[in-house]
């Protein structure tokens, strides 16, 4: 007769070495297979005398159940321990600080336009874009610039040869479909958009008023120069409403020009100009000193000239489909890059496109440090 006993210790230590699920199967088969050893010693059974059946084949029958219950316990710590060695080597460290090094920086220009996007977002103005291929319509005449106007002049238009360039390759350039052009799509005016004052009728045209966008983006101008480069951006607002009127337009300008220098009593001047698409028309100043050559915001009682704005001339809302009578409207645009300049202190334009890392480095914001009203936006 077997010794079960030691049958028993031999296979719980097996059990107890096989150290990987395939190896613990290893053990099964010899112990449990068709032809494993505890499988043999059961069949052997009938070979007994017929006394010794009953007994004996119950014994062996427990230690058979004995082993497989071992078997299994091991395969669930088997699995534990492999599912602990995977979370163990997969294991990140999500408190550590980024490699100083790798860490890219956010151009000021993206970090400006974060900030004001932040400040007219908490006003509820929503963000609106067209595209950077205008057509004449929407760049002058639908703002009251007709053709032959001198303001057409004053821009400096770099004018698109539609017919030979066909459409660009990439149609969000111009927001529009891709292809060959259509015949009369060539007789067209194109050009680069000389300011954001396009997307103010984009806007009117495809949406009713009430009205609240800003429109961020790429203009551009033929003139280089300290002050002057080809592409530079501007924001655009916009705000249609029936009882809309000057004060808000002071108000919302006042408001934004404080909480973006971080000058609570930051003083603004409101100067009669004239642009052809709002009537009346302002230019803002900021209050400032230059005492010792040194600019300085907020402090002062010297000015400085932000921004152009006025209340939406009624020929050009009539233009957009929207009734003067009964809707009136304040838009402003500023230069992104003039804003950046003042706030963060960056003395010349043309460094802002030379894409070179160190100055990118030395002006660049943290990618981290997303700007908010409330969190702060930086200062
Ligand atoms: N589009 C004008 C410019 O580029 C700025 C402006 C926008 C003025 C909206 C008034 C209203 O100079």
């Amino acid at each position: 007769m077997q010794d079960l006993e030691s049958l028993k210790r031999k296979w719980t230590a097996a059990i107890g070495a096989a150290d990987s699920g395939a190896a613990l199967d290893a053990v099964r088969v010899e112990a449990l297979g068709r032809k494993g050893e505890i499988t043999l010693l059961l069949k052997s059974v009938a070979e007994l005398a017929h006394e010794e059946r009953r007994e004996e084949g119950t014994r062996r029958n427990a230690l058979k159940l004995e082993i497989a219950a071992a078997i299994e316990a091991r395969a669930l710590a088997l699995t534990d321990a492999e599912l602990d060695s995977r979370l163990a080597a997969d294991r990140i460290d999500v408190t550590l600080p980024a490699r100083p090094e790798r860490e890219g920086r956010l151009h000021p220009i993206t970090q400006t336009l974060d900030e004001i996007v932040a400040i007219f977002g908490e006003m509820g103005f929503s963000v609106a874009e067209g595209p950077d291929i205008e057509d004449d319509f929407h760049n002058f005449t639908a703002l009251n610039i007709p053709p032959e106007h001198p303001a057409r002049q004053m821009h400096d238009t770099f004018y698109v040869d539609a017919a030979s360039i066909g459409r660009p390759a990439n149609p969000d350039a111009r927001g529009g479909a891709s292809g060959p052009l259509d015949a009369g799509e060539s007789n067209i005016t194109r050009v680069l958009r000389t300011h954001t004052s396009p997307v103010q009728i984009r806007a009117m045209q495809s949406t009713k008023p009430p009205l609240r966008i800003i429109a961020p983006g790429r203009t551009y101008r033929s003139d280089s120069d300290m002050t002057h480069t080809p592409m530079f951006h501007q924001v655009e607002g916009l705000v249609v409403d029936e009882t809309t009127h000057m004060g808000h337009l002071k108000g919302c300008l006042t408001d934004f020009c404080r909480a973006y220098f971080g000058v609570a009593d930051l003083k603004l001047r409101f100067r009669p100009s004239f642009f052809p698409f709002t009537e009346p028309s302002a230019e803002v100043d900021i209050g400032c000193s230059r005492k010792g050559g040194e600019l300085k915001i907020g402090a002062g009682d010297d000015w400085l000239e932000i921004l152009g704005c006025g209340m939406v001339h009624p020929k050009v809302l009539a233009i957009c489909g929207i009734d003067p009578t009964r809707y009136q409207g304040f838009a402003f645009g500023m230069g992104i890059e003039r804003i950046a300049m003042l706030k963060y202190g960056i003395p010349d334009l043309r460094t802002f496109f030379e894409g070179d890392l160190r100055w990118l480095r030395h002006y660049g914001f943290a990618g981290f440090d997303v700007p908010t009203l409330t969190g702060g936006l930086a200062r």
